[in-house]
């Protein structure tokens, strides 16, 4: 029983100095002044963490060109981000899973800012099921279009202007872009897939002598949407 204690107690104080650290490393440095003015686009971002980022940088006076499929969602997006203090807020409908929405969501970047600060490469098809044999293989093309393809394609395409503003780009990935997760085998693929292709790219660049930061691949953990909280 005395060890017991003892090992509890080790193990708390193990707990306590573990956390102090984490507090101490990750404390507050950020400058929200450094966000005003930015030039933010976001995809995905008529619903979930798309629409919450909107709201995070509206917070903070950036301009905004968010984008996604439904024009009535996006349009609440953006007068919301209005009323939040975005400097100015637009959007663009698009489905992204085609190289001409690509294109046409880049032209449209490039008519509204001289290159963004920030693209955030967030939307997604979502996958929850059981694989197996009797899984719909006419799908998968449509989930790697979505998940992946469009991530390359936007990424490839708005490269110039991010390199003109020495801009960033965020991928949202997940947990399952890193280990396999039962009930998710082709989103987890999607995922995996940027990881690979997102982490050459910025060797690439470095070999170019362009961006060695150009980006930041980030796993959220679970996320409850507003309508089921
Ligand atoms: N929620 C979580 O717990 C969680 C955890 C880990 C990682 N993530 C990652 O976080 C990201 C966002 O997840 P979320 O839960 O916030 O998703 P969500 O609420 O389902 O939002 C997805 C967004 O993507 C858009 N979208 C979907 N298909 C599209 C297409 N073909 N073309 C253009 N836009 C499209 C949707 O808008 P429209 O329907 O209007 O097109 C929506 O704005 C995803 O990359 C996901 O993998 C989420």
């Amino acid at each position: 029983m005395a060890v017991l204690l003892k090992v509890a107690v080790f193990v708390g104080i193990c707990t306590a100095l573990v956390a102090v650290l984490v507090a101490w490393y990750t404390k507050e440095n950020f400058d929200p002044e450094t966000v005003r003015g930015k030039k933010v686009v976001i995809c995905g971002a008529s619903t979930g963490i798309g629409e919450e980022l909107a709201y995070q940088y509206a917070k903070l006076g950036a301009q905004l060109l968010l984008v996604a499929r439904r024009e009535e969602a996006l349009k609440k997006v953006v007068v919301r981000c209005g009323e939040l203090g975005a400097q100015q807020a637009n959007y663009v409908v698009a489905d992204l899973s085609s190289l001409e929405a690509a294109k046409h969501l880049a032209a449209e970047t490039n008519k509204l800012f001289d290159g963004p600060d920030v693209l955030i490469l967030n939307h997604f098809m979502p996958f929850y099921e059981i694989w197996n044999q009797n899984s719909n293989l006419d799908n998968v093309p449509r989930y790697f279009a979505v998940n992946t393809i469009s991530y390359i394609n936007i990424a490839t395409l708005l490269l110039p202007g991010l390199q003109k503003t020495n801009g960033s780009i965020v991928v949202v990935s997940s947990l399952v872009g890193v280990v396999p997760v039962p009930r998710t085998a082709p989103y987890c693929g999607n995922k995996h897939a940027l990881h690979g292709f997102f982490d050459t790219l910025r060797q690439d660049l470095a070999l170019q002598g362009t961006q060695r930061d150009l980006h930041n691949t980030v796993c959220p953990g679970l996320y409850r949407h507003k309508e089921c909280s």
